[in-house]
């Protein structure tokens, strides 16, 4: 969908790591990685070209995850495989033709552990209530309006927050769109406006998580005086802010796991083989698992 977003990067870089071991003497991969600038008229141009050019199997992440409709009718004319990933379209969509399929995560668990490894916490450090009003003043900052990771993740992580006892004050929402400069520029507003006030920044992902750190930072605010902040993904800049104490927690999106099975059915869809063993779900979605991040386990996935 575009070329700027780091984790998407860092996952395409392992799908083409994979891709290359499974090669064999009688099987070269080529893998073209093309941007639809975050355009889906564009993305569905690219699309057609890279049918034309002769490619075998599409693994695309759409622009808009509504709008799959002239990829999928390329494609099928050309009997071209499309295996979706990242953003998910609906299963109407999917249903379309078999040879469909979806490689991703359930954004409402990442949402759900998120809330989980910030309301822990927050019960074990009753500093985090700074003001000592009984009440956690938080700002939320969200991905992009209408990706369905975005919209759970929300969700999920503010609702578990409450069901798990801990009393939360909304203090602002914010679109930063996934990315890292604009979540630090909307928190150095927020900064200006609430001072202090801030207890704890919920980021739908760790890039904007990352722009919160920059923002405290940039006002010279120090370490006790900030608020507790969490992500989601496990990029190597945010497992290190948790290592530091920067960031208190993220949720790792296994991007090693989605590269691997969008890499397996690539070449079996390509051979034509059996993917009975892959287990995916309805013959069309394969999920991956989050796994929360602290700093009490932080190390085991610097390592990785
Ligand atoms: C990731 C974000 C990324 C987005 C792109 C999400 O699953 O958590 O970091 O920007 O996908 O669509
Ligand atoms: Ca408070």
């Amino acid at each position: 969908y575009t070329a700027d977003d780091p984790f998407i990067n860092a996952m395409i870089e392992k799908v083409k790591s994979q891709l290359k071991t499974m090669e064999t003497t009688d099987m070269n991969v080529i893998v073209s990685v093309r941007s639809g600038d975050n355009d889906q008229r564009e993305q569905d141009e690219i699309v057609d070209e890279m049918i034309d050019a002769g490619c075998d199997v599409l693994c695309v992440n759409l622009v808009d995850r509504t709008a799959p409709a002239n990829i999928i009718k390329s494609a099928r004319q050309s009997d071209i495989p499309v295996i979706f990933f990242n953003r998910e379209p609906v299963r109407d969509d999917l249903m379309q033709w078999e040879k469909l399929y979806y490689v991703g995560c359930d954004a409402k668990e990442s949402g759900d552990m998120q809330g989980e490894i910030a309301a822990n916490y927050i019960k074990k450090h009753s500093e985090v209530d700074r003001n000592g009003d009984g009440k956690i003043q938080y700002v939320l900052l969200e991905g992009e309006a209408g990706h369905q990771d975005a919209i759970s993740r929300t969700d999920c992580s503010v609702k578990t927050i409450m069901d798990k006892g801990v009393d939360l004050e909304k203090l602002s929402y914010q679109f930063a769109d996934w990315n890292r400069a604009q979540a630090e520029n909307r928190v150095s507003q927020l900064i200006d406006q609430y001072g202090s006030e801030i207890e704890l920044i919920l980021s739908n992902n760790d890039e904007m998580a990352l722009g919160a750190v920059e923002a405290y930072k940039n006002a010279s605010y120090r370490q006790t005086e900030r608020p507790i902040i969490f992500g989601i993904d496990g990029l190597t800049d945010a497992l290190e802010a948790v290592e530091h104490g920067t960031m208190q927690g993220t949720v790792y999106n296994d991007k090693e796991d989605q590269a691997r099975m969008i890499a397996l059915l690539t070449v079996a869809l390509f051979q034509g083989s059996d993917i009975e063993g892959y287990g995916l779900e309805d013959d069309i979605y394969y999920m991956s698992q989050y796994r929360k991040v602290d700093a009490d386990n932080v190390d085991t996935f610097l390592g990785k």
